[in-house]
């Protein structure tokens, strides 16, 4: 099972990590990656400046807007099919 946890400190809510927790579950209902992933929510990622602040397993990502979402979780679904 691999995390993905938004940040949901406050300058992250205030760019739209909140929001964004509804979109990431949506696109692993539909990608079917629920059983794959599992979503968390995360303090503040000393990252401020970047929000909105993500991390995918080891992997941190950096300013992503709601339109960054669904392509973030395409990617990982074609990396997940090619470790398996
Ligand atoms: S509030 Fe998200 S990195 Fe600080």
């Amino acid at each position: 099972m691999i995390d993905l946890a938004i940040c949901v400190g406050s300058a992250c809510h205030i760019h739209g990590g909140t929001e964004m927790i509804t979109l990431f579950q949506q696109g692993l209902k539909e990608l079917e990656l629920t059983e794959y992933v599992q979503l968390k929510g995360a303090f503040c990622q000393n990252n401020c400046q970047h929000a909105v602040c993500v991390s995918v397993g080891n992997r941190q990502y950096k300013q992503l807007t709601k339109d960054d979402v669904y392509p973030l979780l395409k990617r990982l679904k074609e990396e997940l099919q090619w470790n398996t």
